[in-house]
């Protein structure tokens, strides 16, 4: 699954293009994987907050392949192995449950874990555009984490009622 070899970046440019291919990666299981998370949700706020992310989503691959496509003419993606496991924990919550509240909150955590994923990797590949002077990078790279960040309020504003409900045992109807 080799992640990173020492040599395989001798400066920061080129550690900046793997991050960007790592997160295209992960936007594109982001964008496979929503869809049936938006089918297992039981809650209409939660499946339209889910829905709306993968608007935004999308709108995050175009981003990462424009950057891509602008330092190395490349935009293939990089598996991100990390990502790949948060997902696979996800479904799993969604196997160990039934469909309700509790599933809800599994959901929700799951996401949110993504959603901080995100935040911690768009953080660094907008700080290091900085750094290298790729000032349009930087600012599309914080357009994309606002969304992050936004997404992860709105979940945990979501979250309040559905671990009250989860808390209280109870599953309403779809
Ligand atoms: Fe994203
Ligand atoms: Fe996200």
């Amino acid at each position: 699954m080799g992640f990173i070899t020492p040599n395989d970046f001798p400066n920061l440019r080129e550690l900046y293009t793997a991050q960007l291919r790592y997160l295209l990666s992960t936007e594109n299981q982001i964008v496979d994987g929503l869809p049936k998370m938006i089918e297992h949700a039981q809650e209409t706020q939660l499946k339209q907050a889910f829905q709306s992310h993968l608007q935004e989503t999308r709108n995050h691959v175009t981003r990462l392949q424009r950057l891509l496509g602008d330092v190395i003419n490349d935009a293939s993606d990089k598996k991100d192995p990390i990502l790949a496991a948060i997902v696979g924990s996800g479904e799993n919550i969604t196997k160990e449950t039934d469909a309700g509240s509790v599933r809800d909150a599994g959901l929700i955590a799951s996401a949110q874990k993504i959603e901080h994923y995100e935040i911690a990797s768009y953080g660094t590949a907008r700080d290091w555009a900085q750094q290298l002077g790729l000032k349009e990078h930087a600012q599309m790279l914080q357009q994309t984490l606002d969304e992050e960040k936004h997404a992860d309020q709105l979940l945990t504003q979501i979250s309040h009622s559905a671990n009250l409900k989860a808390s209280q045992g109870a599953t309403v109807a779809a």
